[in-house]
């Protein structure tokens, strides 16, 4: 495989990681975060595109990259995807049967859209486990545009969901994924290890802040500061602010409740819910939700499974749950 980074083009920020082979661990080669304005990345119009071509360019050359390549994803809130069991088949077989099994899990399947499709596993009995996401080639194609007008050379666009069961799937654990961004969430189930569940929540971070600005009647701007600097502190400003991010968590609370009272999911047994994304930087959510769910709840450690070298920890650990995407597609090409 040659050399690549991991590119994360989300709603209110661009990341960068890349890593080196090496054992027992793969080594943090680059890592880099780069605000960008909220709207730029999934906009699509012309001028912004270029907007974002530069910004990318500018992100890049800060960061110690030494190659072009590039593996990158689209928003997940762009795709329609789905995760299903098929029984034991043959390779052959398995890309026959999909030519007529695509329609029955892509709602509304249309010809202007790609779809792929992946093995995630095998079990015992030889039951498949298997991925399919579909995306208009309208946007399929801004991506691979944006890519090339930036001087990147892309190897693949990896499912959000896949490189992050890469980097916080953990064998022997079965697990909630909360991924929580800018724009919206996105909820995982890994069953030792393997991604078995993914859902999309249309709430994030800017949710979040703008609630908070309605409640106090204040500029998003100083909504944005309070929100990381109290979170979900009760006592301040007469619990407005812890108030308005629980109103913007609980369509995320709904749906994993859901998810882990569902037939599918009801009889495991989850140790642990992983709170990634930005979301997961707010004061006091472990907390919170470990309350609120009767979970275990910790934040995302994407440096687990990366030997991050001399880098102090106070530079790599506090963002740490911003990263676990940027570092999952940079490991998610590497057999590890
Ligand atoms: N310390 C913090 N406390 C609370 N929220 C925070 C904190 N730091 C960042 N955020 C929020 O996290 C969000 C950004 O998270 P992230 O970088 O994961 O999003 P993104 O990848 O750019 O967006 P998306 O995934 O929606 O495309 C913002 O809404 C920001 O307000
Ligand atoms: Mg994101």
């Amino acid at each position: 495989m040659n050399d690549y980074f991991g590119l994360d083009i989300g709603n209110s920020s661009i990341k960068i990681v890349q890593v080196a082979l090496k054992k027992p661990k793969p080594f943090l080669v680059a890592l880099s975060e780069f605000n960008i304005p909220f709207g730029l990345a999934e906009s699509d119009s012309d001028a912004d595109r270029k907007k974002l071509v530069g910004l990318i360019q500018q992100a890049i050359s800060q960061t110690q990259l030494k190659t072009r390549n590039v593996v990158s994803t689209i928003s997940s809130n762009k795709i329609s995807s789905d995760i299903f069991q098929f029984p034991y088949m043959t390779n052959e077989e398995l890309k026959f049967a999909m030519k007529y099994e695509l329609k029955y899990h892509i709602p509304d399947l249309k010809d202007d859209q790609v779809c792929d499709w992946h093995v995630l596993g095998r079990d015992i009995h030889g039951n498949l486990d298997i991925f399919v996401a579909a995306v208009s080639r309208h946007i399929s194609n801004k991506y691979s545009l944006v890519m090339k007008e930036a001087g990147l050379n892309p190897l693949a666009f990896d499912a959000e969901s896949l490189a992050l069961a890469k980097i916080l799937g953990e064998p022997q654990k079965n697990i909630v994924v909360i991924h929580g961004g800018a724009q919206y969430t996105l909820l995982l189930v890994l069953i030792n290890g393997n991604l078995k569940m993914e859902h999309v929540v249309q709430t994030g971070g800017v949710v979040v802040t703008n609630n908070i600005a309605g409640s106090l009647n204040i500029t998003k701007e100083n909504a944005e500061l309070l929100k990381r600097k109290f979170g979900l502190e009760k006592s301040k400003l007469d619990g407005h602010i812890y108030n308005a991010i629980v109103r913007s968590l609980d369509p995320i609370v709904k749906e994993l409740r859901s998810v882990m009272e569902s037939q599918q999911f009801k009889a495991q047994d989850f140790e642990e819910v992983v709170l990634s994304g930005g979301v997961a930087l707010t004061p006091q959510i472990t907390d919170y939700l470990s309350q609120i769910l009767l979970k275990k709840v910790v934040l995302a450690n994407p440096w687990k499974k990366i030997d991050c070298g001399d880098r102090p920890g106070e530079v790599i650990i506090p963002a740490a749950p911003k990263f676990s995407l940027a570092a999952g597609l940079a490991l998610s090409h590497y057999v590890i």
